[in-house]
């Protein structure tokens, strides 16, 4: 199946039918997540996978009582870092260095630059620049979960202060900005199964500059 074929195929499921996604399958998702671009390549988020049917229940409420929540296996909850600072930047040079087999004086070196750049805005800037990079992640999830043939549907439709406070985000240094909820899709109770997919036309939505 080609990525095109996959976003074709996947929709924001509304009905899933408590199905567990392979184990394999998961884990490429998960792996596909990790992978995800961002800016400076730092990631400053986390994605908190749940499994566990009882907590998925305490969530349901904070959703809407959204039924996918309690129907999918999995869900993903993307939350970024409420902050960024000088502590997580040197965690990230620690993980570099060892990851690309360097001394972390050198890679300190390499990104003293635009350390001091990105600390020097307000933390409000950069932590919506962090949500940014969190939401890049959810699309990289969205594309993975198509390609192994899961159900996936983002989600924003939750509070997110409640979230945090269930979970206990804010001690994490964490706040919850979106979830995809991972499964299968309930063919016989989703009034979106069949719906033709809506999108804006190529020469609205892109701007050629010849
Ligand atoms: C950031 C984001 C938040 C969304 N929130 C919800 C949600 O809370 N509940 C829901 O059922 N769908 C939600 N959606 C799904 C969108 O409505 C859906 O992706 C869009 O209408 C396009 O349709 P398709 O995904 O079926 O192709 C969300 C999608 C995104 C990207």
């Amino acid at each position: 199946m080609t990525l095109i074929d996959a976003l074709n195929w996947r929709y924001a499921t509304k009905r899933m039918n408590g199905t567990k996604v392979e184990k394999e399958k998961l884990h490429n998702i998960l792996e596909a997540t990790r992978l995800s671009v961002s800016s400076l390549g730092l990631q400053p988020y986390s994605v908190i996978v749940v499994g566990n049917d009882e907590l998925k229940r305490q969530i349901q409420p904070i959703a809407f009582n959204q039924p996918q929540i309690t129907e999918a296996s999995h869900l993903l909850i993307f939350a970024a870092w409420d902050e960024v600072t000088e502590e997580r930047f040197d965690e990230f040079a620690q993980d570099t260095a060892q990851q690309r087999g360097l001394p972390v004086e050198t890679v300190k070196e390499q990104i003293a630059g635009y350390k001091k750049n990105i600390l020097s805005r307000p933390a409000e800037v950069n932590h919506q620049w962090a949500a940014r990079q969190a939401y890049i992640a959810l699309g990289t999830a969205v594309a993975a979960a198509a390609l192994e043939k899961v159900d996936a549907t983002p989600m924003e439709g939750f509070n997110g202060e409640a979230l945090d406070e269930l979970l206990g985000l804010k001690e994490k240094g964490l706040k919850s900005y979106a979830m995809l909820t991972l499964g299968y899709r309930d063919e016989s109770n989703d009034w979106l199964v069949n719906q033709k997919k809506v999108r804006r036309p190529k020469e609205k939505l892109f701007v050629e500059l010849v």
